[in-house]
């Protein structure tokens, strides 16, 4: 076993070492740092070959380590500045709502944001014994069909139900390239694509860098509102629509069974896709989730999209892609273009963990858990921010989201917040356009049930000042 503490602790002290005698001078042996932090062989070997990777100590077999010679400091900075030049009339991506929204939380804050389960919610010892079992065998490492695993094809196909079947399936690394391929491979530049308002940030990103224009359609506590889809198609021509029919991000809204029929014909008489981004039908809270619109669509209209990533862990990245016809053809070699085709072992240990009893237990208790910490993010929010407006209690997902007093600045509060240690995402970067007011997003998925009560404490001493 590696003792990362003893390891740390003789790091520290041959670089204090190193920085205090003059270059070459030699420095303790290998004996006396075992003895001097009762450490192991191995772990002092490890030490020192962190050191010598940094440059700042030279190991010399047989007769010890000394203090490396110090790198010029006079070193010529680079001129960069032809990049400029080079890329000065090419817009830059903009990636910089997601950047924050992946950002990892600094030490001691309360993460109310992000949008994957905290640690203690991942099947961590299934997906090690998982992953283990498929590394071990041969042919995960071999060459895979493009298209995926097809057992894991096929069990995608069956989630998605309707007429989907094993052979309509792409297996991608995750539900953002998935969502980046389908728009890329459904329309082309310049094009208009319909959102719901708000949507999924990320999605605003996919399509714009692929040069698409976003077009958003209002949405209610029931979804997207069909009479202005209908209208959008009109008026823009558009033949995509995402959508997020299962608590949505970030609203928690679910597309209400009302409206699901006049959804799918607003789209049939389009002539167009709706791509379903299905990220959270494993988050199901109360009772039985409504199935994917998918399910019924005769005529190849649904693209759906489906990852693992959300439900087990975000290292196991996992996702697919169906669509029949023309549609399918154009995603999966769009897909291929990008990528050739997903990792092997990791395919197959997704298949070893999805068909293993341990899944079906582990999503059980997800469910279970979700509800314990949404609860407590609902009613902490009752409690100490009675001001801002829960929109939706979601029945499933991670999210909920808050509309804020009218002169509330959402950007501002945000970052104010996170001096005060706790971590929110802003409203403004869901919309598409300009937002009706000041929104903010929380998520109850990546903290444990007293971190978001203490999260939500924060926030409202932030909201007052
Ligand atoms: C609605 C939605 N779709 C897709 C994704 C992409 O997730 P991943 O690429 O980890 O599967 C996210 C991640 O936050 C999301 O919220």
């Amino acid at each position: 076993m590696i003792d990362g503490n003893t390891e740390s602790r003789v790091i520290e002290d041959v670089r204090t070492a190193a920085r205090a005698l003059p270059p070459g001078s030699r420095l303790p042996s290998v004996r006396e740092l075992m003895a001097r932090h009762r450490a192991s062989p191995v772990t002092v070997q490890r030490a020192l070959s962190r050191l010598a990777g940094e440059g700042l100590v030279v190991p010399r077999p047989g007769r010890g380590t000394f203090v490396a010679e110090k790198r010029a400091t006079t070193e010529k900075a680079p001129d960069l500045g032809w990049q400029e030049v080079a890329l000065a009339d090419r817009p830059p991506l903009q990636a910089a709502p997601l950047d924050a929204l992946l950002a990892l939380p600094p030490d001691g804050a309360i993460p109310l944001t992000g949008g994957y389960l905290h640690p203690d919610l991942q099947p961590v010892a299934a997906l090690g014994a998982a992953l283990g079992r498929a590394a071990r065998r041969p042919e995960p490492w071999g060459r895979l069909a493009v298209e995926g695993l097809q057992p894991l094809r096929e069990w995608f196909a069956r989630e998605a139900g309707g007429h989907v079947r094993g052979h309509d399936v792409v297996i991608c690394s995750g539900g953002q390239p998935a969502l980046a391929t389908a728009f890329r491979a459904l329309a082309a530049p310049g094009e208009p694509v319909l959102v719901e308002s708000p949507t999924y940030l990320g999605a605003i990103s996919a399509l714009r860098s692929a040069g698409l224009r976003a077009v958003p359609v209002p949405t209610d506590a029931d979804g997207v509102r069909p009479d202005l889809l209908a209208a959008a198609f009109a008026l823009t021509g558009a033949r995509v629509f995402y959508c997020q029919p299962l608590h949505a991000n970030p609203t928690g809204a679910t597309l209400a069974p009302h409206r699901r029929a006049a959804v799918l014909d607003a789209v049939r008489a389009a002539g167009a896709f709706l791509i379903e981004d299905d990220w959270a039908r494993d988050l199901r809270i109360d009772g039985e989730a409504p199935p994917p619109l998918a399910s019924d669509d005769p005529d190849g209209h649904v693209v759906y999209l489906r990852s693992l990533t959300k439900s087990a862990a975000p290292g196991l990245r996992i996702a697919a892609v169906s669509a029949r016809g023309a549609a399918g053809a154009r995603i999966k070699a769009a897909r291929i273009i990008d990528d050739f085709f997903v990792s092997g072992p990791l395919q197959h240990a997704t298949l070893e963990l999805i068909s293993a009893p341990a899944w079906r237990r582990h999503l059980k208790r997800l469910r279970a858990e979700l509800r314990v910490r949404r609860d407590a993010l609902t009613a902490a929010l009752g409690e100490h921010l009675p001001d801002w407006q829960l929109q939706v209690v979601p029945a499933g997902g991670f999210h909920v989201w808050l509309r804020l007093p009218d002169d509330a600045d959402d950007i501002a509060l945000t970052a104010r917040a996170a001096a005060a240690g706790v971590l929110v995402s802003p409203g403004r970067p869901w919309f598409a356009a300009e937002p009706p007011g000041p929104h903010v997003r929380l998520t109850f998925a990546g903290a444990p049930a007293p971190d978001l009560v203490e999260g939500v404490r924060r926030l409202a001493k932030v909201a007052a000042q």
